[in-house]
């Protein structure tokens, strides 16, 4: 199934403590950015890539797309204080460059570089047939609803998934859910909220615990883990 995919990368990567956007740092030698720019530029279902990039690295960037060969990177909005206005910005370069409504797209945060082709072509499919796919793992520890330090109660283990990118949605709908909580001045910390409280249902499409958000010095470590296995099973 053919998407196009939106990648918010304008943050400044706090967290990380690398005094600049993590997304320039290397991971085996190369910037994540680029890691997480190539898997969706070698898939053949992935029509296009927008990138929403913070103006003062808009130059730096497309220096490295340039370098590093990626053809696919279609636009590059300028990103937001919020990592929502990034992508809304995204979503309204596609309508705006006259992208169709029926088309699936799909959000994927430019810090997680270990998003397997699988997941994203069983996000496209379950997307087009049902209008929002999410990739979640299950929780593998005991979850806790916490007040002033004190245990009010305990989920259901089974019940709770635990929520990554991409998350994938017919065009029209991700357009809606992004106006309408812009409108509301209402801000989520994922996509999916935005069409949840819209009603609309979102399907769930298990994926796997090395899609990793590179978000703190400790992440790092582990991607580099992650990558000498990757070498190792394709030697
Ligand atoms: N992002 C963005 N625009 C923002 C904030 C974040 O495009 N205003 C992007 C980041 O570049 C990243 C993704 O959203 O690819 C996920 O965000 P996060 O991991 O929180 O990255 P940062 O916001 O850069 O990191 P931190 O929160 O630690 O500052
Ligand atoms: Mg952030």
């Amino acid at each position: 199934m053919e998407y196009t995919v939106m990648l918010p990368a304008a943050g400044s990567g706090r967290r990380m403590g690398a005094g600049e956007n993590k997304l320039f740092l290397r991971l085996g030698g190369e910037a994540i950015l680029v890691r997480t720019l190539r898997v969706f530029d070698e898939d053949p279902d992935c029509r296009g890539i927008i990138l929403a990039v913070r103006p003062d690295e808009r130059e730096r960037i497309r220096k490295m797309i340039e370098e590093s060969g990626i053809t696919k990177v279609s636009a590059m909005p300028d990103g937001g204080g919020e990592r929502q206005d990034s992508v809304r910005a995204c979503v309204r370069a596609f309508i705006g460059s006259g992208g169709s409504g029926d088309a699936v797209v799909m959000v994927h945060d430019a810090a997680r570089p270990f998003i397997s082709r699988t997941v994203i072509g069983e996000l496209a499919s379950v997307a087009a047939e049902h209008g929002a796919a999410i990739a979640a793992v299950r929780s593998k520890d005991t979850v806790k609803r916490v007040r002033d330090g004190l245990v009010e109660s305990t989920p259901d283990r089974n019940s709770l998934w635990l929520v990554q990118t991409p998350q994938a949605f017919r065009a029209a709908l991700l357009a809606e859910a992004e106006e309408r909580a812009e409108a509301d001045g209402f801000l989520g910390t994922d996509e999916s909220m935005l069409v949840e409280r819209l009603g609309y249902p979102v399907r769930i499409v298990e994926s796997t615990y090395d899609n990793v958000k590179m978000t703190t010095k400790e992440d790092l470590a582990i991607g580099e883990v992650l990558l000498k296995r990757l070498e190792e099973e394709h030697e």
